[in-house]
């Protein structure tokens, strides 16, 4: 439940998405992530061990209780399931980290072995080690903060807003609220701050690796190259949402 609104049932009125998207699109992220942890008890972090890293910086220093997520797809690098951990010890926070349906993943490796997404594309593989346990956690939220922004890619998240209704997660008893506090920054803007504040990183991040997801989906970029290049690299650009920002396909064709 919001907590601008005294009652359940107030939730939906008291927290005007479109006006305060308005309102804070050009407030730096710490201001939104202010917003979002004012607003709703109910909320969480979604940190997937890459440069979001910022957003779980930024939280503690307003709430050093707030919760963070992260999914483990069981396909995650070394290094990311490092960072994690450095992450969880430095900030002295909890990391709740969501595992697959044992039967689901079990299934499609005995159909399709461990790499069927090089062959019939990555979105069954996401659906099962990915959006299925965010599914879970987020019906279990009223609010939750990523870290989508629109220099991510050009292709899909030019048209990401701070604040939006998740369109695909919230159901007909919850409207589910989502933060995207670092939309409107720069990878340049993220990294010096990452500098500035010595917040701790992924290590893939100096070996040429910018956006990071599973290892078999992800590599390094060339000079130049954008970054959303290094994930599903044999897949069209324009299909290269994984499912758990799958709102981003249908904003870009407004
Ligand atoms: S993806 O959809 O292509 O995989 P991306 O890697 O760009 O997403 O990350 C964007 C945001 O989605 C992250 O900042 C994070 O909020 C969320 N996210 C992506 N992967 C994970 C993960 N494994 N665990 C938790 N959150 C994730
Ligand atoms: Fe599977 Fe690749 Fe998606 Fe990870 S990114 S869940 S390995 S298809």
């Amino acid at each position: 439940m919001s907590k601008l609104a005294g009652r359940e049932d107030m939730t939906v009125i008291a927290f005007d998405v479109n006006h305060l998207a308005e309102e804070y699109d050009q407030k730096k992220p710490s201001e939104i992530i202010k917003l979002a942890l004012d607003s709703f008890e109910n909320l969480a972090i979604s940190f997937s061990g890459a440069d979001d890293v910022v957003l779980v910086d930024m939280a503690v220093r307003i709430n050093p209780d707030v919760n963070v997520f992260s999914l483990d797809t069981g396909r995650l690098h070394t290094e990311t399931y490092r960072l994690l951990e450095q992450v969880r010890e430095h900030y002295n926070i909890q990391i709740e980290v969501l595992f697959p349906d044992t039967a689901a993943v079990q299934e499609l490796v005995k159909e399709k072995g461990l790499y069927s997404f090089y062959k019939d594309g990555h979105k069954e593989c996401c659906g099962i080690r990915k959006v299925g346990p965010l599914r879970r956690k987020l019906a279990t939220l009223d609010a939750w903060i990523t870290g989508q922004r629109k220099d991510q890619s050009p292709d899909t998240r030019a048209a990401v807003p701070v604040i939006e209704i998740d369109g695909t997660f919230s159901t007909s008893d919850n409207r589910l609220i989502k933060f995207n506090p670092l939309s409107n920054w720069t990878s340049n803007q993220i990294w010096q701050y990452i500098r500035k504040n010595d917040v701790p990183f992924n290590e893939l991040h100096k070996r040429g690796f910018i956006s990071i997801g599973c290892e078999p989906c992800t590599r390094p970029v060339l000079p130049n190259q954008h970054e959303r290049e290094g994930r599903w690299w044999w897949e069209e650009a324009t299909t290269k949402e994984c499912g758990l920002h799958p709102g981003n396909l249908d904003k870009k064709s407004v």
